[in-house]
């Protein structure tokens, strides 16, 4: 069993798991019609569960924006305006300050109250990227934090694009572009949406900041890392930071019944490890019996050959399903209510697919392969890069150390070149405040949608914000059909006018959800009794 040869520490649980259904297949009539009723009263239980509400909350204030014909069109263009700006990071040395300093004029103009209002502080950090805040009236009440960035990845229009990408056209009621979901949506819709605010009078209770990175798509270091580092010398603490990360998906989840609203908890860890094999260089005519190529080109079959463990249901992508059962039909609400048993299985179904697959274990892609310089000689280094996404339940050191004892050969150099662990998991009970009041912002908005927590299998900046928060959530209410998910980072990135209208009415009414004291008593559950 190729799982032998890894070591132990890391595959405890998958141990467990074999060990439990060792013990089910070997056991009596008994033991599965005691196993059969504990299961139906979970199924049960959990159904119940899923259709209570939290009830009894505060009532915040609720200013409608009252989006008319001319606000719509205005608020159009100046998204329209944003795509325009090509405010591209090509690498990690080249962005384009051109466009950002473009922006930094259009959001000036396009926002007029948000840079005049006296209730509002506005600063540039690292020349391109914002901090805003806005101080509540009861400064006891602990701040929070919207993110979004203003960078996007390149877009070349001969990749097939049916729009210029930096055009911002208008086609059967979608804007097409690169950054309408990555990220401007959700950047322009919350200034928009504070804009309305304060033309409307309104003032919060509870004060907030609007973080805008100019660097997120090659890592937040200017950009999110100076914003940061500005909010530690002021010793703030957030109640929790709002980032882009996950949507709503519509019909994407095979066998869901209906939207779900994913709710990121936390995001996959990365690594990005340097494979490298030297050998004396000699010629063509007179080879050794192994080359490095041949070397290193073994040791990365092993890697492909041998994943990563399965780990499925002991990271948070468990609560996912947990949360969504009651919306699946028999036998998946059955199974997916009852994960204790059933994780082993889900996992291997899940297995299946590249962006399932994601879900249920730290990935391995090979990305990078050099060697050769002449067809003649032998050449003296090969050299791949390894590109991985740590599981939850997985640290960088273990993965690091699979690696090594994967590859098992001395001869390959191994090197990590940069890497991260898991981000921790925030809270999403009945007591978060973060969690319920975006869950409580989407249900004003889309009552029929059911929401749940969930794993980013990307990274956001919002990771660069741990220390002065337990809580950090990764959501933005875009709704994503089949095949929407390839459009982000890939081409022909859209958003129709009506979500972009849906995300300025969703930040408008949270902000004003934030505004109660607290969050209601939570309900008892079944669970309790
Ligand atoms: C806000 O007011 C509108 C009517 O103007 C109403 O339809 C809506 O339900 C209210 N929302 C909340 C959360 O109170
Ligand atoms: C950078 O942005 C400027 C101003 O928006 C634009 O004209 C220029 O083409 C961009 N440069 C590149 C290399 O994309
Ligand atoms: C900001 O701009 C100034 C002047 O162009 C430059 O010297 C400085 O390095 C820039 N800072 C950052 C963080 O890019
Ligand atoms: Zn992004």
């Amino acid at each position: 069993m190729r799982a032998a040869r890894v070591p132990h520490s890391t595959l405890g649980p998958k141990f467990k798991m074999i060990r439990v259904s060792k013990i089910i297949i070997g056991s009596g009539f008994a033991v599965v019609l005691i196993l059969i009723t504990i299961v139906s009263i979970r199924t049960l239980s959990l159904d119940v569960n899923a259709g209570l509400q939290l009830a009894h909350w505060e009532k915040a204030s609720n200013i409608s924006l009252d989006i008319d014909h001319h606000k719509r069109e205005e608020l159009i263009a100046h998204f329209k305006e944003a795509i325009r700006i090509p405010t591209v990071s090509f690498s990690s040395t080249e962005i384009n300050t051109t466009a950002l300093l473009r922006f930094n004029l259009l959001l000036q103009r396009a926002f007029p109250t948000v840079f005049s209002s006296s209730l509002v502080h506005h600063e540039l950090v690292a020349n391109y990227s914002h901090l805003f805040w806005v101080p509540g009236s009861q400064p006891n009440l602990m701040p929070y934090l919207m993110l979004a960035h203003i960078d996007v990845v390149p877009a070349s229009e001969s990749d097939g694009w049916v729009a210029p990408p930096f055009s911002a056209q208008e086609i059967d009621g979608f804007i097409y572009g690169r950054g309408t979901i990555d990220d401007k949506g959700s950047l322009m819709g919350i200034l928009q949406a504070l804009e309305y605010l304060l033309i409307k009078g309104y003032a919060p209770r509870r004060g907030f900041y609007i973080g805008l990175g100019h660097d997120e798509e090659i890592s937040g270091y200017k950009g999110a890392m100076n914003i940061v580092r500005l909010l530690q010398q002021r010793d703030v603490q957030l109640s929790f930071v709002l980032d882009e990360g996950l949507a709503v998906l519509d019909g994407v989840i095979s066998g869901l019944n209906g939207p779900a609203a994913l709710i990121g908890v936390s995001e996959k860890g990365s690594a990005t490890v340097k494979l490298s094999v030297s050998a004396p260089p000699g010629h063509a005519s007179m080879p050794p019996r192994e080359s490095s190529i041949g070397i290193l080109a073994a040791a990365i079959k092993r890697l492909e050959e041998n994943p990563m463990p399965r780990l499925f249901g002991h990271g948070p992508e468990r609560a996912t399903f947990e949360h969504l059962a009651h919306k699946f039909r028999y036998p998946m609400k059955f199974i997916l209510s009852n994960l204790w048993l059933f994780s082993p299985l889900v996992g291997r179904f899940l297995e299946q697919k590249p962006d399932s697959n994601a879900l249920v274990r730290t990935t391995t892609a090979i990305t990078i392969f050099n060697a050769g310089v002449k067809t003649n000689v032998i050449p003296s280094l090969a050299e791949a890069y390894v590109n991985l996404r740590i599981h939850s339940a997985q640290s960088l050191q273990e993965v690091l150390d699979l690696i090594r004892y994967t590859v098992g050969d001395h001869r390959v150099n191994i090197e990590l070149i940069e890497g991260f662990d898991p981000l921790p998991v925030s809270s999403s009970d009945e007591t978060s405040y973060g969690f319920q009041i975006i869950k409580k912002t989407v249900l004003d908005m889309f009552p029929t949608v059911v929401v749940a927590p969930g794993v980013c299998v990307g990274n956001t900046d919002s990771r660069h914000f741990k220390a002065l928060t337990t809580d950090i959530y990764r959501f933005i209410p875009l709704w994503f059909k089949p095949g929407d998910a390839k459009r982000f980072h890939g081409i022909n990135e859209r958003i129709s006018t009506k979500n972009y209208e849906e995300l300025i009415l969703f930040y408008s009414r949270l902000i004003q959800n934030c505004d109660i004291q607290k969050l209601p008593e939570p309900h008892t559950s079944l669970h309790e009794l």
